[in-house]
């Protein structure tokens, strides 16, 4: 290339990084914020919420509330989910939003007169739906920590859902299969039509007038525009009309939890990720002790030592996930001091062989995996307060079922709680004490919205949704960026595996793990099984010498973008 060529080359590649950075790269840039989610335009809503002076919170509430209207599967106002909150000092707190079980819940209401779960009702039909907490949980941080007018961070979802926006390919595709489901799933036969009854076309504008109202309500009363009043009557109204049994004095009862995190130190880090009810980042501070006891610095990412290593802690964490997690108001016993220690790991990895699988005792403890319905997002301001979050309707579109007149959907997190007491096994079932249903009780969740820190300044922001993929999908990003110093976007994608105990096995990417590699770790006794993709990261990493962030969207999100400025 010619000299003056290559000057002209790199000037227009530094107006675009500086310009245009969000729709031509990978990783992008962005010096006084960040925001990246599972849709491009809550992404952008919540940078706009940043350029007006709003803080990370008040982004989060407007990226949250965006969500609910852009990315439906998962984004909500019918679920919970958790925040991670990093402020400029570095001090770190957390909110709990988790659903909680209605008042008449009880540890057997899922079951028949033989014992077993009767149909699917943990995820099906209403009993499966949990107490919702979004909407408390962003009300009660933006009280306590927000900067910009409660209003206006509701409004940019209201216009999204109001006036619309151009439906994409990824969203269609679920609104083909959403329409024409199971004839339970009440409010989405007709939630992706027009006017004309046709489920709305690529490229054309799909607009939500109930939601849009049900939003109004939020906005002009806060967390009351849901919890009491028209919202919560209707609420009321419509599960006890369909076999549901939340009622308004369940909703009423509501409180959203402040939480210290859990953390660990980690080389020069701290990680901070979520306590229970969140399993998340109980296991991912475990399993960094351990790998930290086994030296995993001296091991090459993706070499067979280091699959097996990350697989034999993955397998220890869910045993103690399994035995010991649950809502920590209901277990006040629970040894999570123990299980983040670093005495813990130590004695944890005494029984780990290098060169043979451990084996995972079916008499004890493990659950299902879980798909990709939930979503993540992570949130940096120019004062440098982080955040992460992740909720969730834990299936996709989660119970598919909710009054049209109020526009969104229920949970079905129900289905996250042990289902029956007692029975554990090695296909997958729990049924230890902690995660056993009882009235106002939050179940266990995986979510790990995570946040890790140098030199008391946010690093890494991360997290995932995945069921129980989750804690291991973002346990291998964060070893990705400390340990094997990836940028965001190829710690993201680089190959991930999964094991959580019970059924004994690794699932690892296709394509992406060598068939010599799968060989050897056959031959050390570890069973193996391919699945497509594990884990929709949306990351983001700070550049402390160019003081500039980095953010990435997993390139398995169909909207999924980073947008900096
Ligand atoms: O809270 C949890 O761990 C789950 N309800 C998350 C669900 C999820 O990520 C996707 N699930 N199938």
């Amino acid at each position: 290339m010619k000299i003056n060529h290559y000057i002209n080359y790199l000037a227009l590649s530094l107006f675009l990084s500086t310009f245009l950075p969000t729709y031509l790269f990978a990783q992008t840039y962005g010096q006084n914020g960040m925001v990246v989610s599972d849709h491009y335009l809550a992404s952008e809503v919540g940078v706009e919420i940043l350029k007006k002076g709003g803080n990370a919170i008040d982004a989060t509430v407007a990226t949250a509330f965006a969500l609910a209207v852009t990315h439906p599967e998962a984004g909500n106002i019918g679920g919970g989910g958790f925040i991670v909150y990093m402020k400029s000092d570095g001090d770190v707190t957390t909110f709990d939003f988790r659903e909680k079980a209605p008042l008449a819940a009880s540890p057997t209401m899922f079951l028949g007169e033989d014992g077993k779960i009767k149909d699917n009702s943990n995820h099906r039909g209403l009993l499966s739906v949990g107490v919702p907490g979004t909407v408390a949980g962003l009300y009660q941080a933006h009280q306590k920590y927000g900067k910009l007018p409660w209003k206006d961070l509701v409004e940019p979802a209201i216009q999204l859902a109001k006036k619309g926006f151009p439906m994409s390919w990824g969203l269609y595709k679920a609104a083909l299969r959403m329409s024409e489901g199971d004839e339970s799933w009440d409010i989405m036969k007709d939630y992706f039509r027009n006017a004309d009854g046709e489920v709305v076309s690529p490229g054309e504008i799909w607009k939500q007038a109930a939601l849009a109202k049900t939003l109004e309500e939020i906005k002009k009363h806060g967390r009351d525009g849901f919890y009491k009043g028209k919202v919560a009557a209707e609420i009321e109204a419509y599960m006890k009309a369909n076999g549901g049994i939340i009622t308004q004095e369940d909703l009423a009862k509501y409180e959203a939890v402040e939480r210290k995190p859990v953390t660990t130190k980690f080389k020069e880090f701290e990680i901070f990720s979520m306590p229970p009810p969140s399993s998340g980042g109980v296991a991912l501070i475990e399993m960094m002790n351990l790998l930290e006891a086994a030296d995993i610095s001296s091991v090459e990412f993706n070499s067979t030592a280091y699959v097996h290593l990350v697989a034999e802690a993955m397998r220890r964490a869910f045993a103690d996930r399994a035995e010991f997690l649950g809502d920590p108001d209901f277990n006040p016993e629970m040894p999570v001091d123990k299980l983040i220690s670093k005495d813990f790991a130590k004695a944890r990895f005494e029984n780990l062989d290098l060169k043979h699988a451990s084996k995972s005792d079916s008499s004890k403890y493990g659950q299902l995996y879980g798909g990709d319905h939930t979503t993540h997002f992570s949130v940096v301001d120019k004062d440098g307060n982080a955040i992460s979050m992740t909720y969730t309707l834990e299936n996709s579109y989660g119970v598919k079922m909710g009054s049209s007149k109020l526009g969104f959907i229920f949970n079905n997190e129900m289905g996250d709680f042990n289902p029956i007491p007692g029975v554990t096994t090695s296909t997958g079932l729990i049924g230890s004490d902690p995660n056993l249903v009882a009235p106002e009780k939050r179940m266990l969740s995986s979510m790990t919205p995570t946040i890790v820190s140098k030199d008391g300044k946010p690093y890494l922001v991360i997290g995932s949704p995945g069921g129980r993929t989750i804690i291991n999908t973002v346990f291998q990003t964060v070893l990705n960026v400390l340990v094997y110093d990836m940028r965001i976007d190829r710690a993201i994608e680089a190959m991930k595996i999964h094991h959580q105990w019970l059924p004994d096995q690794i699932l690892y990417e296709r394509n992406l793990l060598s068939p010599d590699t799968r060989k050897a770790l056959e031959e050390m006794g570890h069973t193996l099984r391919p699945t497509t993709n594990i884990g929709v990261l949306m990351g983001i990493t700070y550049d402390p010498n160019l003081k500039v962030y980095m953010g990435a969207a997993d390139s398995s999100s169909e909207d999924g973008a980073a947008r900096g400025y």
